[in-house]
């Protein structure tokens, strides 16, 4: 009998990063420890529906360049799929690798949740949460950490009577960042540098979101760092993004790949140090456990600025977090054995809890 241990692998889903995610799979299937994991795929397509994981080895064996390999299926929604649900009833553990939409959000999580199956990563509040670029704000601000000035606006508010709304925007100045609040890879992110403007970005944000944020523009470096943990946090060594254009947009992340990725990154003395404990300090602000990205911009005066959260971060072999880990010593295959172990560990400890508060109940009914 083999003694492995089942690791579900659910990747691709709704968002723009579907291929990224068809990418980091592909790295985690592969590079897996082969002496503990067997791995066992389930492929989400672009409309969000499952495969089993035959049908994922199928999608995976198309030889297209990576990038362009988005998996499509005429196949009925997972409630409609036992055979999915049974090849999921019989995994120990699930790495989930869906950016955004259904996998980064929290939902994925309270699905496995609800189903009891541990797994990698944040759990709910901290997903929805990393997901929320306002929630978070509001969380990290509270902590005492550093970020940018904002303001929300809701889609509502924009609708009815914007010229209060443009008063406030005009008040932060410009150039702003307009943003969806829940969003990712700078997807109907804008630099606004006038009134004129404005409409337009608001428009591709509420494309995304009900909530638009609205920021002050950050002159710095963009820098960032990878957590790893449950109740002890160890932070990487610090990044940083130079990009071609403007800022970080979605062409320069997926499209061109035109941004340089440096890690680590050359950085005053002491700055490496702040933005890695700063990083633990937002990671423990949303109450964050197993791992995340968390972006910063490191002005002229030293003192880092919180851009986001990212509790699922590119995770395919050249990505900026298994890089940075990497560099403290942490193999691709060994920080996914990590990663699966604290997953692992938390299940653990919160079933203990869950018993505990049955037998409680139990007692005083
Ligand atoms: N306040 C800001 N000042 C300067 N640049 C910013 C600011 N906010 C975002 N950016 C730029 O826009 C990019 C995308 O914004 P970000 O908040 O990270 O959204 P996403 O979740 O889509 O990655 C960042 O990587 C950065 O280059
Ligand atoms: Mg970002």
């Amino acid at each position: 009998m083999s003694t492995k241990m089942r690791l579900g692998v659910v990747y691709g889903g709704r968002s723009a990063e579907h291929e990224v995610s068809v990418v980091s799979a592909s790295a985690v299937l592969r590079e897996a420890d082969s002496a503990r994991f067997e791995t066992v795929p389930f492929g989400v397509t672009g409309e969000g529906h499952w495969l089993t994981p035959q049908e994922s080895q199928m999608q995976l064996k198309r030889r297209i360049a990576p990038y362009h390999n988005r998996m499509s299926a005429d196949v009925p929604s997972l409630l409609e799929r036992q055979d999915v649900l049974d090849e999921l009833r019989a995994v120990d553990v699930v790495f989930p690798l869906v950016h955004g939409v259904n996998g980064e959000d929290g939902t994925l999580q309270g699905m496995l949740e609800m189903f009891g199956i541990p797994y990698a990563g944040c759990g709910v509040a901290a997903s929805a949460v990393g997901m929320d670029k306002t929630l978070q704000k509001r969380l990290c601000d509270e902590a005492g950490l550093r970020i940018a000035k904002y303001m929300v606006v809701f889609e509502h508010e924009w609708e009815s009577g914007r010229g209060d709304v443009i008063a406030a925007i005009e008040r932060l100045g410009y150039p702003a960042f307009v943003k969806p609040s829940n969003g990712g890879s700078s997807v109907g992110v804008s630099k606004v540098s006038s009134r004129e403007d404005l409409g337009e970005a608001m428009r591709l944000a509420f494309g995304i979101d009900r909530k638009a944020v609205v920021e002050e523009t950050i002159v710095g470096r963009e820098v960032e760092c990878g957590v790893l943990g449950n109740e002890l946090v160890d932070a990487s060594p610090v990044g940083e993004v130079i990009p071609a254009g403007d800022f970080y947009d979605y062409r320069a992340k997926y499209i061109e790949d035109s941004a340089r990725l440096i890690a680590p990154a050359e950085l005053p003395t002491g700055a490496a140090d702040r933005i890695r404990e700063r990083a633990v300090a937002a990671f423990k602000a949303i109450d964050g456990e197993g791992f995340a990205r968390v972006d910063f911009f490191l002005p002229e005066d030293g003192e880092p600025v919180l851009i986001e959260i990212n509790t699922l971060p590119g995770f395919t072999p050249i990505s900026m977090f298994p890089r940075l880990w990497e560099l403290a010593g942490v193999s691709y295959s060994e920080l996914i054995t990590r990663i699966v172990e604290l997953g692992l560990a938390r299940g653990e400890r919160d079933a203990k809890k869950d018993s505990a508060a049955a037998t409680e109940g139990v007692a005083n009914a």
